[in-house]
């Protein structure tokens, strides 16, 4: 009765499955979360139950509060308490940044619509059971793209920004009682990035990101998943925060 409770958006695949394994292996109970890839979802699920955790499987689009309001509304009726959120579901469009006509409005509206709005509305819906138990953590799962002004689109990156923005703002409202914070994965090996660039460009981009970071190394998932964790669980101090998981790239490269 007394285990934590993680939900994490976006948990079928990449950065999402990797972050809520990581919850089942430390001991929380969790929500795996998907819109569309039951089939992955179901995987991850039976590897969170291996771990130890008692699992919910809920299909929710972070794009309909509907669903959101519905899937906090599990959580309270199986627990009654929540006490990590990770806005990790995200999407794009790639498009050259100087293929200005390349991005319709369109294109703007869907993608807020998910990295956006549908992280606004799952903490809307989840923070007046997470105010229960003061102390707990949001991470917002943003990107390089957000400081970098490099990313799959314009759009992309626009949306990143905002999510950041909005991450500062619901740390100072929903203080003291809930810790917000966000995390900017550079170039992780996920199959985000394998399918928007297609296996010659991604391999090109994985050496030359590789070549370019302090560190020599992409990212893989279960980095981001450490901080995503430490933010939710540990991090007792820390409220407002964006915190690069990127091998040191966008300070000491780019910069
Ligand atoms: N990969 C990178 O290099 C990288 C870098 C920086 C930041 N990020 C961010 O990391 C997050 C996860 O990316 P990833 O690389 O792990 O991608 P991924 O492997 O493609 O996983 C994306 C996940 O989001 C879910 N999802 C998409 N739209 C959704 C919606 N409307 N409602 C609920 N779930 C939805 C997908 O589930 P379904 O397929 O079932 O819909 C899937 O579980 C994203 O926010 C992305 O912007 C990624």
């Amino acid at each position: 009765m007394n285990k934590k409770v993680a939900v994490v958006t976006g948990s079928s695949s990449g950065i999402g499955a990797a972050t809520v394994r990581l919850f089942a292996a430390k001991g929380y109970d969790v929500v795996v979360n998907f819109s569309r890839n039951e089939d992955a979802a179901q995987v991850v699920v039976d590897e969170c139950r291996a771990l130890g955790a008692e699992v919910l499987l809920h299909r929710a689009d972070v794009v309909d509060d509907a669903q959101c309001r519905a899937l906090a509304e599990a959580v309270e009726k199986r627990w009654g308490r929540c006490d990590a959120l990770v806005n990790n579901a995200g999407t794009t469009k790639f498009v050259a940044a100087a293929n200005l006509e390349g991005l319709s409005a369109q294109d703007f509206h869907d993608i807020y619509a998910v990295n956006v709005i549908g992280a606004y509305q799952m903490i809307r819906a989840l923070a007046p059971l997470m105010k229960r138990h003061p102390g707990v953590g949001i991470v917002n799962v943003s990107s390089i793209a957000s400081v970098s002004g490099i990313g799959s689109s314009v759009a992309y990156m626009a949306s990143k920004g905002a999510l950041n923005a909005m991450t500062f703002g619901l740390a100072r409202a929903l203080a003291p009682e809930i810790r917000v914070n966000a995390v900017g994965p550079g170039m992780v090996e996920t199959p985000w990035l394998k399918n928007g660039l297609g296996a010659e460009r991604y391999e090109a981009t994985r050496q030359g990101y590789m070549k370019s970071s302090p560190l020599h190394a992409t990212i893989q998932a279960e980095d981001v998943a450490d901080a995503c964790f430490w933010l939710c669980d540990g991090a007792r101090k820390t409220t407002g925060e964006f915190m690069l998981v990127d091998s040191g790239r966008t300070r000491f490269t780019l910069a």
